[in-house]
């Protein structure tokens, strides 16, 4: 099987691509990525010799870019991972790139996928696109798509184009939608990377509101595993919702991180809360629990200590990821809070 990765060089992709390599000899992977402050090759660096595996600089926003890449290859089956994926710079930098990277970059690939006649897309999307509960339930494949920020608003838009190539010219797509995420090279702009960077450099932890806003967290590989079979079982047509059953309020998951690195709890620094903030996500997997046999294989206990290890034992990555435009982007967001 020849696969399409795109965004492979961010935090989901990367981790994609090595399980592929490592679980499936029978596969080639082209990783297309635009290489955004987002994007790092290093997270790639023990496989970018395998035989198996193409890297590709392009932007899915730019059509030319793609049709080359797609012209080039004969792919079976088109993964789109490519997003601006950060709600707090979708409200403070502005949605164009959002609408731009997140909406016609899917489309693009949905074109360039129909007229090539690649046999399956599979977009990678989100459990924002649903905005946010109340205090009781948890989001199925049946609730209604209701973002509430920039950035989920062009995660919806993207999964409404999806359905209608599916719907109007018969391209054979699914839609993954997953909860939080968390794991080994993750950009340290999201919670999880962020507090531990914070934490580790003794800097405050800036916790938004009254830090009892739920996220479901789910190690990143168990999210990758649920692809892969997506990928090889999903229905066409269909949503699958993928989640670990792990919701708990911020607060919780950075009192946890400062337990786990001996840390004091007075870094803790409550900040002014983002606006249009979801208070609550939780997700419903038994579709794919009880159509694909998918289960997660991560508790967060473990999760979260193989995380933090690999933070600890791999500081240089993180280091090269803060330099650079990080800082003055970190003060951006958040000055004045
Ligand atoms: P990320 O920000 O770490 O990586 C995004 C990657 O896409 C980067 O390598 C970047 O260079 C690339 N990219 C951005 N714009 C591009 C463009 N125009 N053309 C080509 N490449 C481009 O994001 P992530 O956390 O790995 O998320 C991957 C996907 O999973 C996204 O679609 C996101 O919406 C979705 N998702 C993420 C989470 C999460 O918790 N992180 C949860 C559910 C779904
Ligand atoms: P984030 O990792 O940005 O993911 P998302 O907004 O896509 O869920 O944020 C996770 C939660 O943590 C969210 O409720 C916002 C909160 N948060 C903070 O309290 N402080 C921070 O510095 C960040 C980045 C997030």
């Amino acid at each position: 099987m020849k696969i399409l990765v795109t965004g492979g060089a961010g935090f989901i992709g990367s981790n994609f691509i090595r399980l592929c390599l490592q679980s499936h000899d029978d596969i080639e992977v082209v990783n297309l990525d635009a290489l955004t402050y987002a994007g790092n090759l290093e997270s790639l660096a023990d496989v970018a010799g395998d035989p198996r595996y193409e890297f590709v600089k392009a932007d899915i926003a730019n059509r030319d870019e793609v049709n080359a890449v797609m012209e080039a290859h004969a792919f079976d089956a088109v993964l789109n991972f490519a997003a601006e994926s950060h709600v707090d710079r979708s409200l403070h930098m502005g949605p164009q790139i959002f609408i731009q990277t997140n909406i016609l970059g899917t489309q693009n690939l949905l074109d360039a996928a129909r007229s090539r006649g690649v046999a399956r897309f599979v977009q990678i999307s989100t459990d924002e696109v649903y905005g946010s509960l109340g205090p009781e339930g948890a989001f199925s494949e049946a609730t209604p798509v209701l973002p509430n920020n920039p950035y989920s608003a062009t995660k919806a838009g993207a999964d409404f184009m999806v359905r209608a190539a599916c719907r109007s010219h018969g391209l054979d797509c699914v839609i993954t939608r997953c909860s939080n995420n968390y794991g080994p090279y993750q950009f340290p702009e999201k919670l999880i990377p962020l507090m531990i960077a914070n934490a580790l450099e003794e800097k405050p932890l800036p916790v938004y509101g009254d830090g009892m806003h739920v996220r479901d967290w789910i190690y990143v590989l168990d999210h990758c595993s649920a692809i892969d079979l997506v990928l090889r079982q999903g229905k066409t047509g269909e949503v699958y919702n993928i989640g670990s059953m792990y919701d708990v309020p911020n607060i919780q998951v950075v009192k946890t991180l400062l337990r786990l690195l001996g840390k004091s709890e007075s870094l803790i620094k409550y900040v002014k809360d983002r606006p249009g903030h979801d208070r609550r996500y939780a997700m419903d997997s038994t579709k794919i629990k009880n159509e694909l046999g998918w289960e997660p294989a991560y508790t967060f206990e473990r999760g979260i200590q193989q995380t933090i290890d690999w933070y600890l034992a791999n500081s240089t990555w993180l280091e090269n990821v803060r330099s650079g435009e990080y800082q003055s982007n970190y003060e951006k967001l958040y000055a004045g809070r």
